[in-house]
């Protein structure tokens, strides 16, 4: 089961099957992208995701569900979660995966989706499919090399080997662990960004993404289009006036 409830100012969506260590069915899928809609509607500041227990961020879809399936059903399965964790992209508010056990397969992608991701000591980052005959299908090859680079994301796929937290913070993989685990450290790094308004926020997010895809001259022109877009904003206006009065800006996401 999937479950978005609101913690103060963050939205938390929380992948709840302790019987399968938090595995996805395709029914949890798509339940994942309603509750990322819904946390894009809310008033969140953020959403931080996370997994039941202390055992699992998700190991990955559900391979009994994966089995004896027809090619067709099995490429929907895959455009189904990729579509469904680049919702993840366009959300309006940036995102938190809150690593806390096994991030392998689907949940590693899950993860690798989210904006920014935290990993308590004991969490564990993998890209199994190879054992299994397979190869990532939730945007993990993709995603993967653009955030650690390509020899390190081979590395990781080619060989199934996991990665704990130390190798996985060493590599860039997530930006902090997090010690105690739980989620008021996931509060207290979101509330790093949480006060800034939510359209430089988002536009910050986009030059960036767009930064791993295109050639430098034309990121430079997306920068130079983004950076103007902020400025027309009423918070912009009211950041700089801010600062030149010597009082706390206060921005309206405006
Ligand atoms: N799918 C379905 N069930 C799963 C599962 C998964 N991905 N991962 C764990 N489970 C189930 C197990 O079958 C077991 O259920 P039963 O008690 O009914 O037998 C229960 O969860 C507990 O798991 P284990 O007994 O295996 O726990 P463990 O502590 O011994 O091992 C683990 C933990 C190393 C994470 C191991 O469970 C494991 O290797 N899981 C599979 C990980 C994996 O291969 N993920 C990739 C899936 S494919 C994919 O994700 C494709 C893609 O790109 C989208």
């Amino acid at each position: 089961m999937i479950e978005l409830t609101h913690d103060e100012e963050f939205a938390v969506l929380t992948i709840r099957r302790p019987g399968a260590l938090n595995a996805l069915s395709f029914e949890l899928i798509e339940r994942i992208g309603e509750c990322i809609k819904e946390a894009g509607r809310s008033r969140a500041r953020a959403l931080i995701v996370t997994g039941e227990g202390e055992k699992a961020f998700c190991a990955g879809a559900d391979i009994k569900e994966l089995q004896r399936r027809g090619l067709a059903a099995q490429r929907e399965g895959a455009e189904l979660g990729q579509a469904v964790f680049a919702l993840l992209d366009r959300l309006p508010i940036p995102s938190v995966a809150l690593v806390n056990g096994y991030a392998f397969g689907g949940g590693c992608e899950l993860a690798l989706a989210c904006t920014l991701r935290l990993a308590t000591p004991n969490a564990r980052f993998g890209l199994p499919e190879v054992k299994l005959g397979l190869i990532p299908g939730y945007g993990g090859t993709q995603r993967l090399p653009r955030l650690v680079g390509s020899g390190r994301a081979l590395e990781m796929v080619m060989t199934g080997r996991a990665v704990n937290a130390e190798e996985a913070l060493a590599m860039g993989l997530v930006n902090r662990i997090v010690q105690p685990p739980g989620l008021a450290a996931a509060k207290a790094y979101a509330r790093e960004f949480s006060g800034h308004g939510l359209r430089a926020l988002q536009f910050a997010r986009e030059a960036v993404q767009r930064a791993l895809d295109v050639p430098l001259h034309e990121g430079l022109r997306i920068e130079a289009d983004l950076s103007t877009l902020a400025y027309r904003t009423h918070d912009a206006e009211e950041g700089m006036q801010a600062f030149v009065d010597k009082r706390k800006a206060e921005f309206r996401d405006e």
